[in-house]
């Protein structure tokens, strides 16, 4: 890290470690703080199915939105972003509402934190994160995540991981306004080192699937985020709700898209209108290739495990829309790459980034026959690089 002379300003945030922030805490605000750490994720399979009760399979990654915090003795939150150079300040006794910025996923967490029964103390927040903004990657459920555990730490309050992705997911779902599902916020808290999580978004029951280390997974951000990916990602809900009112009339015990089988949902194809049949099947298909996908990863059976990627793809793009021209170019080019079993765009859609499965001997040469091809056709430079499964929220060990 380079600092100017007053330590505060001129941070440049290219050499910026998270292992430097206890010291920019320290000339900021002036105390010893602690450092909480909480990571994004990548989604292997199972997209748009967690708000459908169905089942994901996320892993954490090592890149990780950190919290330094120390108490303060009245009731104020201050926080500074060092990534976007900003501040602001909130007394936890008044009541709070959405201001339309990043401050609202860390007062929906302390409004919910606080709804929920913990009581909260002041505190001086430093956050930082080595995420990417806006690539899918879920910096806002790493942000959630690391204020909500550095809050509870500080003001002495019990941790229970499942209950704070409850109230992250709650935040942003109240406060912030966004309909996401538990995914995030569940693998920000749960994340395990080496492995993915077949989460079950009903029951939230879950188990580790170890990544065999003879393949790796390499996430390829487009560098764009289209701005229709909230509108969107809303709509795609209500057509969910729709197809379920629908089938619910005719099949009986259905309560979310979980409960509709493939078959099931052909026979009955003619009760839903055509887009929100093509909806519907997207989340049915795909929930059953999230099953299929674990098998196989358990199997070792790699090149299974990548069609169902590739097949995960199209129906994200065919039936669900939420693909985009850059995503489809990013998984076409990274699938023509030797070594490569499968493609798929991970997370929301509408830009951000696709995930592969490649053989662990090709990884290294993945990104130049990937990168220049991308760049070429887009006039973007994409970022590229391999991901290693780190574990959940937890103090940070630097
Ligand atoms: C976003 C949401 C998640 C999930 C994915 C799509 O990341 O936050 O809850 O719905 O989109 O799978």
């Amino acid at each position: 890290m380079k600092l100017g002379n007053q330590g505060t300003d001129r941070i440049d945030m290219q050499t910026l470690d998270a292992k430097d922030l206890p010291l920019l805490f320290q000339r900021r605000f002036g105390a010893e703080p602690l450092v909480f750490r909480a990571p994004g994720r990548v989604n292997l399979i199972g997209e748009h199915t967690d708000y459908n009760d169905g089942f994901v399979l996320p892993a954490a990654l090592d890149l990780s939105t950190y919290a330094a915090i120390a108490r303060r003795s009245d009731g104020v939150i201050r926080i500074h972003s060092v990534n976007l150079n900003s501040d602001f300040s909130f007394d936890l006794d008044q009541p709070q509402s959405r201001v339309g910025a990043w401050s609202d996923y860390i007062c929906g967490v302390a409004v919910e934190l606080e709804k929920s029964g913990y009581r909260l103390l002041g505190a001086d927040i430093m956050v930082f994160s080595t995420l990417p903004m806006g690539s899918g990657l879920s910096a806002s459920a790493a942000l959630e995540v690391a204020v909500g555990y550095a809050l509870l730490n500080v003001s002495g309050e019990e941790i229970d991981l499942l209950d704070l992705a409850k109230i992250c997911q709650r935040a942003e779902n109240n406060f912030v306004g966004m309909r996401c599902g538990i995914m995030d916020q569940f693998i920000s808290c749960h994340g395990v080192e080496g492995a993915a999580l077949l989460l079950d978004c009903r029951s939230l029951e879950h188990r580790t699937v170890r990544i065999d280390p003879s393949v790796r997974i390499v996430i390829c951000n487009t560098m764009v985020h289209h701005q229709l990916a909230s509108s969107e990602y809303t709509q795609r809900r209500r057509e969910c709700e729709e197809a379920v009112a629908l089938l619910s009339s005719s099949i009986e015990g259905v309560t979310a898209l979980r409960d509709v089988g493939v078959e099931q949902l052909e026979e009955h194809a003619a009760r839903l209108p055509a887009t929100i049949l093509k909806r519907a099947r997207h989340v049915v298909t795909e929930n059953a290739r999230a099953l299929a996908a674990v098998a196989a990863l358990e199997a070792r059976d790699f090149a299974e495990f990548g069609q169902l990627m590739n097949a995960s793809h199209e129906s994200l793009r065919n039936d669900y829309n939420v693909s985009c021209a850059e995503l489809d170019l990013m998984a076409e080019l990274a699938r023509a790459v030797p070594g490569v079993y499968g493609a798929r765009m991970t997370g929301g859609g509408f830009g951000g980034c696709v995930v592969a499965l490649v053989e662990a001997s090709a990884a290294a040469h993945f990104a130049d026959a990937v990168g220049p091809a991308y760049e070429k056709a887009t006039n973007l430079s994409p970022m590229i690089f391999t991901c290693f499964p780190g574990p959940g929220a937890g103090p940070a060990i630097f």
